[in-house]
Protein backbone atom coordinates (compact mmCIF):
# COMPACT_ATOMS: atom_id res chain seq x y z
CA UNK A 1 0.00 0.00 0.00
CA UNK A 2 2.48 2.41 -1.11
CA UNK A 3 -0.09 5.43 -1.18
CA UNK A 4 -1.25 4.70 2.34
CA UNK A 5 2.58 4.99 2.84
CA UNK A 6 2.75 8.32 1.78
CA UNK A 7 -0.46 9.76 3.04
CA UNK A 8 0.85 8.50 6.79
CA UNK A 9 4.27 10.47 5.68
CA UNK A 10 2.44 13.51 5.18
CA UNK A 11 0.28 13.20 8.32
CA UNK A 12 3.57 13.01 10.23
CA UNK A 13 5.65 15.28 9.06
CA UNK A 14 2.85 18.13 9.31
CA UNK A 15 1.98 17.21 13.20
CA UNK A 16 6.04 18.16 13.36
CA UNK A 17 5.28 21.29 11.41
CA UNK A 18 2.46 22.55 14.18
CA UNK A 19 4.50 22.07 16.84
CA UNK A 20 7.89 23.25 15.82
CA UNK A 21 5.56 26.49 14.32
CA UNK A 22 4.04 27.20 17.84
CA UNK A 23 4.41 30.59 18.09
CA UNK A 24 3.98 32.22 22.02
CA UNK A 25 1.23 35.03 20.85
CA UNK A 26 1.49 35.83 24.96
CA UNK A 27 5.25 36.41 24.80
CA UNK A 28 5.12 38.39 21.69
CA UNK A 29 2.23 40.36 22.88
CA UNK A 30 4.44 41.75 25.79
CA UNK A 31 6.75 43.52 23.46
CA UNK A 32 3.92 45.26 22.18
CA UNK A 33 2.55 46.56 25.50
CA UNK A 34 5.14 49.34 26.09
CA UNK A 35 3.33 51.63 23.68
CA UNK A 36 -0.35 49.96 22.66
CA UNK A 37 -1.38 49.00 26.97
CA UNK A 38 -1.35 45.90 28.14
CA UNK A 39 -5.12 45.24 26.69
CA UNK A 40 -3.87 47.53 22.80
CA UNK A 41 -6.44 49.76 24.60
CA UNK A 42 -3.78 52.38 23.85
CA UNK A 43 -3.44 54.89 20.96
CA UNK A 44 0.82 54.59 20.57
CA UNK A 45 2.71 57.26 21.13
CA UNK A 46 3.18 59.14 18.00
CA UNK A 47 0.21 57.04 16.47
CA UNK A 48 -3.68 57.29 15.73
CA UNK A 49 -5.18 53.86 16.02
CA UNK A 50 -5.95 51.64 18.85
CA UNK A 51 -4.87 48.53 18.00
CA UNK A 52 -8.09 46.76 19.68
CA UNK A 53 -10.99 48.13 17.55
CA UNK A 54 -9.32 46.75 14.55
CA UNK A 55 -10.07 42.96 12.94
CA UNK A 56 -7.61 40.16 13.20
CA UNK A 57 -7.59 40.75 9.58
CA UNK A 58 -6.75 44.35 9.37
CA UNK A 59 -3.72 43.77 12.17
CA UNK A 60 -2.18 41.14 10.14
CA UNK A 61 -1.96 43.20 6.96
CA UNK A 62 -0.85 46.29 8.78
CA UNK A 63 2.36 43.87 10.55
CA UNK A 64 2.75 42.29 7.19
CA UNK A 65 2.78 45.81 5.63
CA UNK A 66 5.14 47.37 7.82
CA UNK A 67 7.58 44.25 7.36
CA UNK A 68 7.39 44.06 3.51
CA UNK A 69 6.54 47.81 2.56
CA UNK A 70 8.69 50.63 4.14
CA UNK A 71 6.62 53.09 2.88
CA UNK A 72 3.47 51.96 5.08
CA UNK A 73 2.95 53.48 7.80
CA UNK A 74 2.25 56.94 9.25
CA UNK A 75 5.31 59.38 10.49
CA UNK A 76 6.20 56.47 13.26
CA UNK A 77 6.31 53.95 10.99
CA UNK A 78 9.75 53.03 11.82
CA UNK A 79 8.66 51.90 15.71
CA UNK A 80 6.62 49.46 14.21
CA UNK A 81 9.59 48.41 11.40
CA UNK A 82 11.55 46.87 13.98
CA UNK A 83 8.77 45.38 16.18
CA UNK A 84 7.92 43.40 13.45
CA UNK A 85 11.35 42.70 11.83
CA UNK A 86 12.14 39.52 14.02
CA UNK A 87 8.16 38.23 13.44
CA UNK A 88 7.44 35.39 11.11
CA UNK A 89 4.21 35.07 9.16
CA UNK A 90 2.72 32.92 11.86
CA UNK A 91 3.78 34.86 14.50
CA UNK A 92 2.52 38.15 13.28
CA UNK A 93 -0.67 35.73 12.80
CA UNK A 94 -0.49 34.32 16.38
CA UNK A 95 0.00 37.36 17.78
CA UNK A 96 -3.24 39.39 15.68
CA UNK A 97 -5.72 36.12 16.24
CA UNK A 98 -4.73 37.10 20.30
CA UNK A 99 -4.80 40.78 20.60
CA UNK A 100 -8.34 40.06 18.67
CA UNK A 101 -9.92 37.17 20.80
CA UNK A 102 -8.98 39.05 24.11
CA UNK A 103 -9.14 42.45 23.65
CA UNK A 104 -11.14 43.38 20.99
CA UNK A 105 -13.16 46.67 21.42
CA UNK A 106 -16.19 47.16 19.06
CA UNK A 107 -15.91 50.52 16.82
C1 LIG B 1 8.07 51.38 20.52
C2 LIG B 1 6.61 51.44 20.63
C3 LIG B 1 5.83 50.31 19.95
C4 LIG B 1 5.91 48.96 20.16
C5 LIG B 1 6.82 48.24 21.15
C6 LIG B 1 4.91 48.35 19.30
N1 LIG B 1 4.25 49.29 18.59
FE1 LIG B 1 2.75 48.99 17.24
N2 LIG B 1 2.74 50.95 16.78
C7 LIG B 1 3.53 51.93 17.38
C8 LIG B 1 3.33 53.20 16.70
C9 LIG B 1 4.00 54.51 17.07
C10 LIG B 1 2.40 52.95 15.66
C11 LIG B 1 1.93 53.93 14.58
C12 LIG B 1 3.05 53.85 13.52
C13 LIG B 1 2.86 54.68 12.28
O1 LIG B 1 2.97 55.91 12.36
O2 LIG B 1 2.63 54.05 11.22
C14 LIG B 1 2.05 51.53 15.73
C15 LIG B 1 1.16 50.91 14.89
C16 LIG B 1 0.72 49.60 15.03
C17 LIG B 1 -0.32 49.00 14.26
C18 LIG B 1 -1.09 49.67 13.13
C19 LIG B 1 -2.44 50.13 13.58
C20 LIG B 1 -2.38 50.88 14.85
O3 LIG B 1 -2.79 50.33 15.88
O4 LIG B 1 -1.86 52.05 14.84
C21 LIG B 1 -0.48 47.73 14.73
C22 LIG B 1 -1.49 46.69 14.25
C23 LIG B 1 0.51 47.54 15.76
N3 LIG B 1 1.23 48.70 15.93
C24 LIG B 1 0.69 46.37 16.47
C25 LIG B 1 1.78 46.12 17.31
C26 LIG B 1 2.13 44.83 17.82
C27 LIG B 1 1.36 43.55 17.58
C28 LIG B 1 3.28 44.99 18.56
C29 LIG B 1 4.09 43.94 19.29
C30 LIG B 1 4.65 42.89 18.46
C31 LIG B 1 3.62 46.40 18.52
N4 LIG B 1 2.69 47.05 17.74
C32 LIG B 1 4.68 46.98 19.20
C33 LIG B 1 4.37 51.73 18.46
C34 LIG B 1 4.77 50.51 18.95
Amino acid sequence: MKIGKIIFGAMLIASAATVSMAAEPEAIFKRCVVCHGKSAEKVPPGGVIVSATLSADEIKKSLKLYKSDKEHGGKMKVSMQTQVKNLSDEDIDAVADYIFKNFHIAK
